[in-house]
């Protein structure tokens, strides 16, 4: 195994005031009901955002949180990466807003867009950066305000999103407190990605091949896009294949993970993950009742959950494993 550069130093995260049930959803004229999409999906609730609720706003919120948890203040941080697919402005980045709100004056940072990986390929930066020695201490968030881009007349996609941002330290080892020889942190690190898929979660209008025009409103090309079951297909064989690189780079068995922290899509995904690593649900943190899916911000929500549930003690061996559109995928062992 080999020796961790990076570990995972604090966790917060931050959801806006307004929760929609599915209920909700029926009752505001949306044809659909909640047996459907908590049979289909888990789904209960998700969190969406007023306009004061802006991606800055929830991923600063986030942010404070997991620096007090780390106890790092703003001055420490060297780099601040956002994952996200919802930026606040299109120009600039919302890494430099959220450096602003808290005072980050030290900080190179930029947004990262990797879908609902966007966390998971921050992470992997970080370690990078770590590695490198460019940086020692690394703000690492993954948030999103997906309901700005839903359509909320499409069932077939706006029940399954949700708003939130989830933010994590992420330090270089050497600042582990002084005899505190247990190896902790990041052990193995996977990432792949698959162009080809690009247009079976997508948000077709919007940016430069295709701005914003009056058709575009029109025919609503403006929102996220799915193909539903091919989306599935691949999001088992993907997650499938993150669990397998992470055991195999990290030399170790789906016996030896306590806990499995997988992006919060779906429900029936996560019970394929665990049917194809033979790793008993009991060790899958679920929160997607509570949530829906978050793309970005799901796995930093579920992990700092998770802690404040006090499921991560010290020595937790925890694989997070992330898929999103694009197609992205990927995987982390930590140990904490
Ligand atoms: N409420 C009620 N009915 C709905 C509905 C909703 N919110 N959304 C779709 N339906 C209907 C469909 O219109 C269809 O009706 P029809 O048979 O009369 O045409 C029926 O339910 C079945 O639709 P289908 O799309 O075949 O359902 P499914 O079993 O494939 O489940 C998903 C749909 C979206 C839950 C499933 O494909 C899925 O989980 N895909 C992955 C999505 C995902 O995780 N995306 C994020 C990736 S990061």
């Amino acid at each position: 195994m080999k020796r961790p550069i990076a570990y995972i130093a604090g966790t917060g995260y931050a959801v806006p005031r307004r929760a929609v049930t599915n209920d909700d959803l029926a009752k505001n004229g949306l044809d659909t009901n909640d047996a459907w999409i908590r049979d289909r999906t888990g789904i209960g609730q998700r969190y969406v955002s007023d306009p004061d609720e802006t991606l800055t706003h929830l991923s600063a919120a986030a942010s404070r949180i997991a620096m007090a948890d780390a106890g790092v203040s703003a001055g420490e941080i060297d780099v601040i990466v956002l994952g996200t697919a919802t930026p606040d402005h299109l120009l600039p980045a919302t890494a430099v807003e959220v450096q602003a709100a808290l005072g980050a004056g030290r900080a190179m940072a930029f947004d990262l867009g990797a879908a609902c990986s966007g966390w998971l390929y921050s992470a992997q930066v970080a370690e990078g950066l770590i590695a490198t020695g460019m940086a020692k201490t690394v703000l690492v968030i993954g948030a999103e305000v997906l309901s700005t881009i839903v359509d909320w007349t499409d069932r077939n996609t706006c029940v399954l999103f949700g708003d939130g941002a989830g933010a994590t330290i992420i330090r270089s080892v050497k600042t582990l407190p002084k005899g505190d020889t247990r190896e902790r942190g990041i052990l193995s690190s996977y990432g792949r990605s698959d162009g080809n898929l690009y247009d079976l979660l997508w948000r077709p209008a919007g940016g430069v091949a295709e701005p914003f025009s009056d058709k575009v409103y029109e025919e609503r090309r403006q929102y996220v896009r799915m193909e539903g079951r091919e989306v599935f297909k691949h999001a088992v064989r993907s997650m499938a294949d993150a669990t397998d690189r992470a055991l195999d780079m990290a030399k170790l068995t789906p016996a030896d993970i306590d806990l499995v922290i997988p992006h919060q899509a779906n429900m029936r995904i996560i019970e394929a993950t665990a049917k194809h690593a033979g790793i008993d649900m009991s060790r899958f943190f679920v929160n997607v009742e509570r949530f829906g899916n978050t793309s970005a911000a799901s796995i930093p929500i579920a992990l700092a959950d998770a802690r404040s549930q006090g499921l991560v003690p010290e020595g937790t061996l925890v694989l997070f494993a992330a898929f999103g559109a694009g197609f992205t995928w990927g995987s982390l062992i930590v140990r904490f």
